[in-house]
């Protein structure tokens, strides 16, 4: 049986940069509170939300200057200059061109990404076509922070089935263009923000170094926890300008809730899957969580006893990413020399659904 290990590695982030600083002159926060609560520094962000936010901070009324860009765009444009597949195709690119292998190789793309080009076509499609491939199947998981394990976990089926040799799979995210950056969104705009991430997947013999096991789950009982209506059949129309007025099209969030869930899940699914492959804490060189959060990272980490320096974190830098997080700090951590060969590296994350997930792989 053939099983699937990662050959390559690529991240992508947009070049602006945004520090607490600059969202505590368009909000009512501060640099304290977001790190103390998020462990958030600085975050990348598009150049149209920089450019919003640049404004937003002279702007006299913030709330009036906010509801101008919904309804108009920002000096009445609403074409971006930057789109979640182009952040997914530069990290892609990077990705295949550290693992050695054309776009024309790859038997199968898989992306996920929360707020995607088009309400549809999906933007594992849009990607793909960015290659110019005109017959490689693109699949999209709209599965949230936790898309990327999901991915990993629907790639390496394909591959230990034989089915296909080589499989891309990219967590891209934009999530500036959907918050409000007044204090009306401050719960989520310190939170989230752009990048993307992605991995080649190739096909070796089962006795090599590649993915070892998965475990997904998924809780869709409490969607008010983490959700978003923006375009979706929750309403009648989908959309409508009603929607909109009424704050139905941005996102929300129970931040208490998520906090709580995130931990408990976290916990149990690693516990899960050191049980099943009968390892311990101490078994693992690495440990890669979603970047939601670095308390929530801790809380886990204090709770099984897991030291930190076999943690490898960028939430200081990037904030909550998304899909996109666990590629981007799996690049930057092989990068650092924080995962060798030989190493044994758990992933985890969790997200919007609820969805959660852990995978472990030895690289
Ligand atoms: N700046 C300043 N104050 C803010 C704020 C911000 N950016 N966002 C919210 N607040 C305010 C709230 O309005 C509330 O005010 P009130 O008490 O007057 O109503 C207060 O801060 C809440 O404070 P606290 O209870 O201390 O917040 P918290 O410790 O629960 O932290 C989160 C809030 C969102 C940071 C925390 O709940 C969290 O991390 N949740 C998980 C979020 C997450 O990771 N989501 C993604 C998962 S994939």
């Amino acid at each position: 049986m053939k099983r699937a290990r990662i050959v390559g590695t690529g991240m992508a982030v947009p070049e602006c940069v945004v520090d607490n600083h600059l969202l505590s002159r368009c909000m009512n926060t501060s640099d304290e509170w977001i790190v103390q609560r998020t462990g958030i520094r600085e975050r990348r962000v598009s150049p149209d939300t920089y450019r919003m936010l640049l404004r937003l901070a002279e702007a006299p009324d913030k709330v009036a200057f906010m509801d101008e860009v919904f309804a108009q765009g920002l000096d009445g444009k609403i074409d971006s200059t930057l789109t979640v597949s182009d952040l997914a195709f530069e990290a892609s690119t990077m990705a295949l061109k550290n693992a050695g292998v054309e776009p024309r190789q790859l038997d199968c793309i898989i992306d996920s990404s929360t707020v995607p080009d088009f309400a549809y076509p999906h933007t594992g499609c849009v990607l793909q076509g960015k290659f110019g491939l005109t017959s490689t199947p693109a699949i999209c998981l709209q599965q949230g922070c936790a898309g990327f394990i999901f991915g990993l976990a629907v790639a390496d089926q394909f591959i230990r089935g034989g089915i296909y040799e080589r499989v891309l799979v990219v967590g891209a995210e934009l999530l500036s263009s959907i918050f409000d950056y007044t204090d009306r969104g401050r719960d989520m705009a310190v939170l989230f923000a752009d990048g993307a991430g992605a991995v080649v997947l190739q096909a070796v013999d089962s006795g090599e170094s590649g993915l070892i096991s998965h475990h997904l789950h998924t809780d869709g009982t409490i969607l008010d926890g983490l959700s978003g209506e923006v375009w979706g059949t929750s309403t009648y129309p989908a959309i409508s300008k009603k929607k909109i007025e009424e704050g139905r099209g941005r996102p929300r969030m129970n931040g208490r809730a998520v906090f709580v869930q995130a931990v408990r899940r976290f916990r149990e699914v690693i516990g899960k899957c050191l049980g099943a492959n009968r390892l311990t804490v101490a078994d693992v060189d690495c440990f890669i969580f979603h970047q939601a959060n670095i308390r929530i990272i801790e809380a886990v980490t204090d709770a099984l006893k897991i030291p930190p320096e076999k943690t490898f974190n960028n939430v200081e830098r990037y904030g909550n990413t998304a899909a996109a997080s666990v590629p981007m700090a799996l690049h930057e951590a092989v990068l650092a020399g924080r995962i060798k060969d030989g190493d044994l590296v758990l992933l985890a994350a969790f997200g919007t659904g609820f969805s959660w997930g852990a995978s472990l792989l030895r690289w």
